[in-house]
């Protein structure tokens, strides 16, 4: 399938780039490199061996996102361009829902237009909101969303569900992302935010490789076995093999779904640590904070669902995804290869 990836120069976005292109899939990047770095259409090249064609451009720029479908013959629809800082959403809750919403009604609008009604949206565990029980199903969501970023998810699911309701001819599959992280195995390609962190494991990663005196620990009183709070990191490399099998799904079908990329295994904020530190051989210097506002304190995925429709599971483990973050780290750090 000729496929467009919105945001596709992101972290996610050249992960899955690369998994669609070596399953044999034409790929067509659109972004605005707001959080992610031309360098990496080359990187994407080494590893595959082609260079993806790509437009630098706005999702709400609906004129040349409908050139950019039409020009290239598009027949489906990867949606990753968005914001997705918990925290940053909280501070900047108008540009989460321009972005996030008018961004998504724009590639709707150009996607019609240009009489295209394949697509996949990059949703997130976050509309989970406060877990009342954990493993969690697609049908648990209703608690209590606890920051616009989520709010802005689980308004682009809606509306992706009503749009089928109305025309059954569109074919749409939303998928509930838990904690990407890792890098992939080549070293080229990983997780390498413009400007400040905010998530565990660039933050662990910057405390790893010297670049931060210490990593945060926000909040040890929750009710977990060590008291700090669990997530379902899942490496990207198996997130992007999910997006693989969810394009032959939607080639299929028609209709909407949703389903969780998760691994269905939760880990601490200091199993995090631990695990990095096995991975680097040395401590890590940890500083203990209050809870960061907004945080949930655990949330891992039922993942029957996407094994019994997409006919996939994660198979990275936690040192995994450790390593692989570290080695891209030590990589992009000019003289601290091992
Ligand atoms: C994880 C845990 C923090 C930084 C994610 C992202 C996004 C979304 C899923 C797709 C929390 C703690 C963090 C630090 C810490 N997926 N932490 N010290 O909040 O689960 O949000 O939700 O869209 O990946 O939005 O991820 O990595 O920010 O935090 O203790 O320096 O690590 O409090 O408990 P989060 P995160």
């Amino acid at each position: 399938m000729r496929v467009l990836l919105t945001g596709g120069a992101g972290f996610i976005g050249s992960h899955t780039a690369v998994e669609l292109m070596q399953a044999g899939h034409q790929v067509v990047l659109y972004d605005n490199f707001s959080n992610s770095s031309p360098d990496v259409l080359s990187a994407i090249q080494t590893v595959v061996g082609i260079a993806p064609t790509t437009v630098e451009g706005d999702v709400r720029d609906t004129q040349l996102l409908t050139r950019t479908l039409q020009d290239n013959g598009i027949e489906g629809v990867i949606h990753l361009a968005g914001l997705k800082s918990v925290a940053e959403s909280r501070l900047a809750p108008w540009s989460y829902y321009d972005n996030n919403v008018t961004g998504t009604l724009s590639l709707l609008k150009a996607m019609s237009d240009s009489h295209i009604a394949k697509l996949i949206f990059s949703s997130s565990a976050t509309v989970y909101g406060q877990p009342t029980r954990v493993p969690l199903a697609e049908n648990q969501t209703g608690g209590s969303l606890t920051n616009p970023y989520g709010r802005s998810k689980m308004f682009v699911e809606s509306i992706l569900r009503d749009i089928v309701i109305a025309d059954a001819s569109w074919s749409i599959i939303c998928l509930r992302y838990f904690n990407p992280v890792g890098a992939h195995p080549s070293g080229r390609l990983g997780e390498n935010p413009n400007g400040e962190a905010t998530h565990l494991f660039p933050c662990v990663v910057r405390a790893a490789t010297g670049r931060a005196p210490s990593v945060d620990v926000f909040g040890t009183d929750y009710d977990t076995p060590d008291g700090t709070a669990i997530r379902d990191y899942i490496h990207v490399v198996d997130l992007a093999l999910g997006h693989v099998h969810a394009i032959e799904c939607i080639e299929r079908f028609c209709g909407f779904d949703v389903i969780n990329l998760g691994t269905g295994m939760g880990y601490s904020v200091l199993d995090v640590i631990k695990t990095f530190e096995k991975a680097c051989g040395h401590p890590i210097s940890v500083r203990f904070s209050p809870r960061r506002k907004g945080d949930v304190s655990a949330c891992w995925a039922d993942t029957s669902k996407a094994r019994d429709v997409l006919h996939w599971s994660a198979t990275h483990d936690l040192e995994t995804m450790c390593s692989t973050a570290l080695a891209f780290a030590l990589g992009s750090i000019p003289g601290k290869r091992e």
